[in-house]
C-alpha cells in the first residue's frame, strides 16, 4: 500500500478505516466511501488505471455481496458505499485482476 490518504481529493472524508471481508480475505478501507474507492484504497496502482467509467455504466466493477438480511446480491462497486463487516462473495474479472496480489 502506498499512503493512498495522501491524495488529497481522492476519498471522500473519512475519520477512520471499516474492516470488510473481500472473497475470503479481510482488507481494512476507509469509512464513508464507494467501495470501487475502497478498492482503490487496497490497490492504489492497478485500480487506478483500471478499465472503469467510474459511473455505473461500463458494469466491470459488478461484485457480489450479503446484503444485511443475508441475502447475495450483486451491485456496482462505484455506486454502493462500504459499511463496517461488509462481506463480499464475488468480484467481476476485472476487479479479480486488479486487486490479485
Ligand atoms: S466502474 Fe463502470 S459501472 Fe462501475
Amino acid at each position: 500500500m502506498n499512503c493512498p490518504d495522501l491524495r488529497e481529493g481522492l476519498f471522500e472524508s473519512f475519520e477512520e478505516l471499516v474492516e470488510i471481508e473481500v472473497c475470503l480475505s479481510r482488507a481494512k478501507v476507509p469509512e464513508n466511501n464507494k467501495l470501487l474507492r475502497c478498492f482503490q484504497y487496497i490497490k492504489m496502482d492497478s485500480v487506478s488505471v483500471g478499465d472503469y467509467c467510474w459511473n455505473g455504466e461500463c458494469t466491470n466493477c459488478q461484485i457480489w455481496y450479503q446484503a444485511q438480511n443475508g441475502e447475495i446480491k450483486s451491485g456496482l462497486a462505484c455506486r454502493l458505499y462500504v459499511w463496517p463487516g461488509m462481506v463480499i462473495t464475488g468480484l467481476s474479472a476485472a476487479l479479480k485482476t486488479d486487486l490479485a496480489d
